[in-house]
């Protein structure tokens, strides 16, 4: 099977994220068929309509760089019960200039990893509420609300427990599947 590359993007922009972390394990664990690499999202300007006829060499970068992807992966905390700005923002950039976005009919998924016991759901599913309306068809199941996050990695960041590994092998491995099964081999998705 031709592999194909994922975007993975981060919800935070902190050091020692937990998300960060979890990302890492998923590009780590990751199956053959997908070659996962990380988007960074912290250096993009805020969105503003203003600037949509002369954008920021950021925003153009960021929707060329995302046009070499055939899906996309979204590893996000939740601040106050919602999508992080940063991740929004990214999510906000990518989907203009109208008719232009780069997010449509890439098939996605979504973990979201918080200490909390609740494991971002809110986030999850606000997530889930743009993916619709960008046309990005969003894996439902493993769900994924990820608690605990304190305890969930060694010293070095690798998943600390044998059943959150597997957890987590599960999700990318039906995370392939739905890929497979939303792209072709014929090309690439826009
Ligand atoms: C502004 C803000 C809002 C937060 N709101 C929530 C929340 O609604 N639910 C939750 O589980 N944790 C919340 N948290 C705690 C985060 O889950 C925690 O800081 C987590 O470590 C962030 O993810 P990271 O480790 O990947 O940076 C919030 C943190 C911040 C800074």
């Amino acid at each position: 099977m031709r592999q194909k590359k994922i975007a993975v993007l981060v919800g935070s922009l902190r050091k020692e994220s937990f998300n960060r972390k979890m990302a890492k394990n998923l590009i780590a664990l990751a199956p053959a068929s997908l070659k996962l690499e990380i988007v960074e999202i912290g250096g993009l300007p805020l969105y503003n309509q203003d600037f949509d006829d002369d954008p920021p060499a950021a925003w153009i970068e960021f929707r060329e760089q995302l046009t070499k992807f055939e899906g996309v992966l979204f590893v996000t905390p939740e601040y106050n019960r919602s999508v992080p700005g940063v991740l929004k923002n990214a999510i906000d950039v990518g989907s203009r200039p109208y008719g232009k976005s780069v997010w449509d009919g890439k098939p996605g998924a979504i973990m979201t990893v918080s200490p909390g016991a609740v494991g971002g759901f809110g986030a999850n599913h606000h997530l889930r509420q743009s993916l619709v309306f960008l046309n990005v068809p969003a894996m439902q199941q493993p769900e994924a609300y990820i608690g605990g996050a304190a305890k969930l990695f060694d010293q070095s960041g690798n998943l600390a427990s044998d059943s959150t590994r597997e957890l987590v092998q599960k999700f990318i491995n039906t995370f392939a599947e739905w890929v497979a099964r939303n792209t072709g081999d014929g090309g690439m998705t826009k």
